[in-house]
Formats: structure tokens, C-alpha cells, sequence
């Protein structure tokens, strides 16, 4: 890769980061694509200055994830009629010094499920109430499933759910959900702390699907015991490639190049799971 005067910056802001293929998969799209871009990992929880930065450097696009999809909202200055909609943002762009928010983190989701799974009157339990579980509730819903929300902090969870209007089920009663349909949106079980699951057995019935949106590692427990318990499962690399596709169309103005960004994500969760 040459870095020049003309070399554009772009990033992802989280905390933590460090575990992040965003960097990955979108300097490999770059170099595919032939723009002359850098992607980086800014860890930070510092929204204020990471906008002030944005405008100052400037750094073109950026990417968002947890615990800012959110609360980056009172930081931009415009949002996308989508992610307004949702009231949650993943991607930042900056347009001529005005930081515009998008949100591609619920057609990354319906892709994902695209041809798995009928989602009409489906019976949908998503588990976690943050920015993630926010865009896939809308999406759900926008798509005609009946969807229930279950989240650790009851309040945010009812909060979300009145937002939406969808149903909510107390934590330590997700199991009297008979659930069609699971998304599994919080960190438990994404590396290091694998070994955690948020969700009892006792709702992974044969036959129904299970999607985790953690993508590293590329299994997690949950899928593996859904898998054990003849689920259908759908890992999180789906969704986490076609986010991240949206949002370098909508920073580059071009096409993709989702097989090249896919196979780079792949290979590299491969490799680690090899190393363990
Ligand atoms: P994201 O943007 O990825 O959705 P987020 O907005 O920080 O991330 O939301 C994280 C979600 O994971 C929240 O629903 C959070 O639950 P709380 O509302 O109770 O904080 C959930 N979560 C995070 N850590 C958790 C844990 N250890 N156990 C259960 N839920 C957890």
C-alpha cells in the first residue's frame, strides 16, 4: 500500500476495538478497488473530540460500534432519514466538514438472514437492547415479524421496545419465549470470553434459527449448543461483510468488492482458530 499526500482517511471508533476485522476487510476493499485510502482502529470514548478530530484532519468516513451507535447521534450534524428512523448509527460520513450518520447495520442483518429464513409473522427474540439490536428489530419488523426484546437492564430494554413497538420479555424469563427466530446482538461469548452464552438451552428447539451476530469467533458457543440441538445457525460473518460493504458504498460511491471482503475475514478468523 503507498501512502502519499492524496492518501484518504478512514477509521472505526470503539471501546474496546482491538478485536475489530473492520480494519482488515476495508483496507483490503480499498486496495482492491484502487483508492487510495487507510483504514484505522481509534479506540476511544471520547465522541466529542473524535468528531472535532473528523472535521479537523479530515477523516472522510468512519465506522461505529460498542458502545457509541448511539450516543454518537448528538455528536453529527445530520442523520440519514434511515438511521433516524432507527435512531442508530454505524457509519459517519464527512461531507465537506458536515458529519452525516448512516445505519447499514440492518440491511447487513436482513442479508444475512436472506433465503434462511422466512421472516413474516415469524416470532423473533432478539437479546440485547443496544445499538445492533435496535437496527435489527427495526428490520424485522419492517419485514413483518412479530418481534420480543430481552436485555440484561430491563429499563433499556422496555424503553426500546415501546420505541419500536414490540414486545418485551424480562431477562431471566426469556425462556417462556417460543422463539422461531433468535439474534443474539450482546457481547457474550465474543473473544476472549468465550466460554459465556446468554441464552438457556431451553429455547433452542430443532428446527428454528439462530443467528449470533459476534463474529469473532466465527463460532460461538451459543451456535455451537444450537447447532448441538439441530438449529439452524448463522454466524455473525455475514452480516459484519455486508455492513461493511454498505458502508463503503456509501463512502466510495462504488461497488464493493464483497467476495474480496469476505474471503479476508474469513481467512483471518480461520487462521485464528488455527493458532488457539
Ligand atoms: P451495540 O452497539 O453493539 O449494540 P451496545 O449499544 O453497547 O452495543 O449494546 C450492548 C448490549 O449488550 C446491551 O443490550 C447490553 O445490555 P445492558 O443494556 O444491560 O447494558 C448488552 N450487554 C453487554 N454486556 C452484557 C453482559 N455482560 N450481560 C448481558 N448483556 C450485556
Amino acid at each position: 500500500m503507498k501512502i502519499d499526500q492524496y492518501t484518504e482517511l478512514y477509521g472505526i471508533i470503539g471501546y474496546p476495538v482491538r478485536h475489530s476485522l473492520s480494519p482488515l476487510m476495508h483496507n483490503t476493499a480499498f486496495e482492491a478497488v484502487g483508492i487510495n485510502a487507510v483504514y484505522f482502529a481509534f479506540e476511544t470514548r471520547d465522541l466529542k473530540a473524535v468528531t472535532e478530530g473528523m472535521k479537523a484532519l479530515p477523516i472522510k468516513g468512519m465506522s461505529v460500534t460498542t458502545p457509541h451507535k448511539i450516543r454518537i447521534i448528538d455528536h453529527l450534524d445530520d442523520l440519514h432519514a434511515l438511521a433516524s428512523q432507527i435512531g442508530s448509527v454505524n457509519t459517519v460520513v464527512n461531507h465537506d466538514g458536515r458529519l452525516i450518520g448512516f445505519n447499514t447495520d440492518a440491511s447487513g442483518a436482513l442479508r444475512a438472514l436472506e433465503g434462511k429464513v422466512r421472516l413474516e409473522d415469524t416470532h423473533s427474540l432478539i437479546v440485547g437492547a443496544g445499538g445492533a439490536a435496535r437496527s435489527i428489530a427495526f428490520a424485522l419488523k419492517e419485514m413483518g415479524a412479530i418481534v420480543t426484546i430481552t436485555n440484561r437492564t430491563a429499563s433499556k430494554g422496555k424503553a426500546l421496545t415501546k420505541a419500536l413497538g414490540c414486545g418485551f420479555v424480562p431477562w431471566e424469563k426469556m425462556d417462556h419465549i417460543e422463539a422461531e427466530l433468535i439474534v443474539q446482538t450482546t457481547p457474550l461469548g465474543m473473544a476472549p470470553d468465550i466460554n459465556a452464552c446468554p441464552i438457556p438451552v431451553s429455547i433452542l428447539k430443532p428446527g428454528i434459527t439462530v443467528m449470533d451476530i459476534i463474529y469473532n469467533p466465527r463460532c460461538t458457543r451459543l451456535l455451537r449448543l444450537a447447532e448441538s440441538r439441530d438449529c439452524q445457525i448463522i454466524d455473525g460473518v455475514s452480516m459484519f461483510v455486508h455492513q461493511g460493504a454498505e458502508q463503503f458504498r456509501i463512502w466510495t460511491n462504488l461497488d464493493p468488492p464483497l467476495r474480496v471482503m469476505e474471503e479476508v475475514v474469513k481467512e483471518a478468523l480461520e487462521k485464528q482458530d488455527g493458532s488457539k
